[in-house]
């Protein structure tokens, strides 16, 4: 049976724009940028600059079991954690000028309200299936366990350590009674099962609605790696989800009987894009209704959220009735930095709020280096190298010369006053009609959702700037032809200008610079995107552009080092609390006997040789003086030590295990060792007390 559903809206140009809520449980690094808000904000922008009417929609993600977990490593209150990463995220977000129209938090009252209306609604129309399923239960914390709370070995990969909503290896959604030995996160014991209520949204029901809306209707047009994920979570067959959880912290959910029960946090959160849409238009004085029921919905999101955005979301839109559907998800794969996944428990990450400690003013040079390396179809590398060649190599000898050459000659032949132009040569004609390729060259780019490239081929309106004026050589034809150079200097002031405009969604701050250094403001008429293709002048004659001053300088390479070595930091630490952590206590084996520990016969012997057995990059063949006999032992300390260092050690060793062999070699014995804080090997020795051997230890 088909169902019917929304995704084409009347009005064609009005936009509703979402980027992926973050959770306060921590600052946004350089991935969450990449990924997420500066794609969506350079297609909010771009928008804007076409007249369109747009709705740039966030706010923070507050519930979830992530907060009360926070929280309570921190010894302060949940409220007290979100209250901390919201101030500090919503501050990264304005100073790396991410425009959003509103950004909210699912903490608001609007937001409770709307997401508990929308449960009920569904309730009442009967889309939920009420159960008493066995969950997984803490007997120690006495606490259900869902989602964070528990982790285990994903049945899908196999990956340990995957949570009880989803496994962050495969991307695979689960359940948390899915997982292979779950143990819980709060008291590491292992849970039993207890019977529970909850309220489950049947997604089976919707398998025909999702076949015909997506895998019918936007195999060509989504994204590859959204469309393929989408797919084949579809063809494993869906099942029902619970959509509510035993948990104190969240949206209480607004049925009788559910005491001491909340909404799923991915519940609530895609709801809170409505409610920020709703708290935007009170304050804007607007209808917020048309923004999701007859508009051009895109989520914006990195790509664990994917079956979130296209199924599980849509599927309650459906359900409520009325909602536009997303048109498009254009996720995006990961970024990695110098290597290595990005991980805010590791401190791997350039975070947004240090990141401006050491680059200030520099926002645009890190949203180009993201978009020009953006992890749009695979998962890409960050690298200090690589932002580094960015910054000097592009904008600062591309873009920033271009503009520097022409403020600086406009002041020094015409004191900043624009010259009125001779008859254009060939060159000049066609280096205006090239400039007017652009916007329609960068639009189509950006509607593909394509941001690297449009991002190079913005760099190439500089390029072309750049190369008019290396091949014109104002600066040399000023001493025979001053006419020549009043035509040059014009067409190279309309580059420019068509720069400042066609820059606006990539280097926001910077075409402010640019828009300000060439008078924009004292303008008649202000150039906007399509003048750039349908107007010859941007820039008229007799205007004056004021003063030059560096839209980029150059970064250099101690900054870069001083990065690296920041990195090379952390890595240590990171290896050292690894160690620690291995350094836990072991829980006590069986009882045993006296008799049974009788049977072990541990001596003193010293090493009398050592050497590395081959092809066994672990492995030491020792010769040891046991007091009985000189005898052979092979032993996995190769990585801990060098054969050098270890004769002529005394050590402990047991006598009587059963001869066995390794690698061909008979070993006869065993040397006992532990581990020290850095998980480097160290041998129980007698103290270094000169013991003679064969002595038994007892
Ligand atoms: N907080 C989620 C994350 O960071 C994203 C939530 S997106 C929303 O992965 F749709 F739920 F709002
Ligand atoms: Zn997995």
């Amino acid at each position: 049976m088909s169902q019917k559903y929304n995704d084409t809206p009347q009005n064609k140009n009005r936009f509703t724009i979402t980027a992926a809520l973050p959770y306060t449980n921590g600052p946004i690094h350089i991935g969450h940028l990449a990924g997420v808000y500066v794609p969506a904000d350079i297609y909010a922008r771009y928008l804007r600059l076409k007249g369109k009417d747009v709705a740039f929609i966030c706010g923070s993600d507050e519930h979830g079991a992530a907060i009360p977990m926070k929280a309570k490593k921190e010894g302060v209150t949940p409220q007290e954690i979100i209250d901390k990463y919201n101030g500090i995220i919503k501050k990264s977000f304005e100073e790396f000028g991410i425009s959003f129209d509103n950004y909210s938090r699912t903490s608001a009252k609007i937001h409770h309200k709307t997401a508990s209306g929308f449960f009920k609604k569904m309730y009442e129309d009967g889309k939920f299936i009420e159960e008493i399923t066995e969950q997984l239960y803490d007997e120690e914390a006495q606490q259900f366990l869902a989602d964070r709370f528990v982790v285990g070995t994903c049945p899908k990969c196999n990956h340990d350590g995957a949570y009880g909503d989803q496994c962050e290896s495969c991307g695979s959604s689960l359940n948390a009674t899915d997982l292979i030995n779950p143990k819980s996160t709060i008291s590491g014991s292992i849970p039993v099962l207890r019977e529970t209520k909850h309220w489950f949204l049947p997604l089976d029901q919707y398998d025909t609605f999702l076949r015909e809306w997506i895998i019918k209707g936007h195999k060509k047009d989504w994204k590859s790696n959204v469309y393929g994920q989408v797919k084949s979570w579809i063809d494993e067959g869906l099942k029902a989800r619970a959509v509510t959880r035993d948990l104190d912290w969240g949206i209480p959910v607004p049925v009788e009987g559910a005491e001491g029960k909340v909404l799923y946090v991915w519940f609530d959160a895609p709801i809170g894009y409505i409610s920020s849409t709703k708290e935007w238009a009170e304050r804007e004085g607007k209808d917020w209704e048309p923004y999701w029921k007859d508009s051009r919905l895109i989520h914006f999101i990195g790509k664990d959220n994917i079956v979130f955005h296209c199924i599980i979301f849509p599927a309650m839109l459906q359900a409520h009735g009325d909602f536009i559907l997303p048109e498009n998800v254009p996720a995006n794969e990961f970024l990695n930095l110098e290597g290595q996944k990005l991980s805010t428990s590791k401190n791997w990450a350039v975070w947004l709020h240090e990141y401006l400690e050491d680059f200030p003013e520099k926002q645009d040079v890190l949203r180009y280096t993201l978009t020009a390396n953006a992890p749009e179809n695979k998962d890409n590398d960050f690298t200090w190298k690589d932002f580094q060649a960015r910054n000097n190599n592009e904008l600062v000898a591309i873009f920033g010369n271009f503009i520097n050459r022409v403020i600086v000659l406009t002041h020094k032949y015409y004191d900043g006053k624009i010259p009125a132009p001779n008859t254009f040569s060939d060159i000049d004609t066609q280096t205006l009609q090239e400039l007017k390729k652009y916007p329609e060259i960068i639009s189509n780019s950006i509607e593909k959702y394509r941001f690297r490239e449009a991002s190079q081929e913005l760099m190439n309106v500089a390029r072309l700037g750049n190369k008019y004026l290396a091949d014109e050589e104002p600066w040399k034809v000023i001493k025979q032809d001053e006419e020549r150079v009043k035509t040059v200097m014009y067409v190279a002031l309309q580059i420019a200008a068509g720069l400042a405009v066609l820059s606006e969604p990539f280097l926001p701050f910077t075409s402010n610079n640019l828009k300000k250094m060439l008078a924009f403001g004292t303008l008649n008429n202000i150039p906007a995107w399509n003048d750039i293709a349908e107007k010859d002048v941007l820039l008229p004659a007799e205007h004056t552009v004021e003063k030059a001053s560096l839209l980029f300088t150059k970064v250099e390479d101690e900054e870069i080092q001083k990065q690296l070595d920041r990195l090379e930091a952390t890595k240590k630490a990171n290896q050292a609390s690894i160690a620690e952590e291995n350094a836990t206590v072991e829980p006590q084996k069986d009882t045993i006997t006296f008799d049974d520990f009788s049977k072990l016969d541990i001596r003193v012997g010293t090493i009398l040789e050592a050497e590395k057995m081959p092809k066994a990059d672990k492995l030491l063949v020792l010769k040891v003086d046991t007091g009985l006999d000189v005898r052979t032992i092979v032993s996995g300390i190769a990585k801990s030590f060098t054969p050098e260092e270890i004769v002529g050690k005394q050590v402990s060793v047991l006598v009587n295990l059963a001869p066995r062999k390794l690698r061909g070699v008979e070993s006869e014995g065993m040397i006992l060792m532990t581990e020290n804080k850095d998980g480097k090997l160290v041998f129980l020795n007698p103290d270094e007390a000169n013991i003679p051997n064969g002595k038994t230890i007892n």
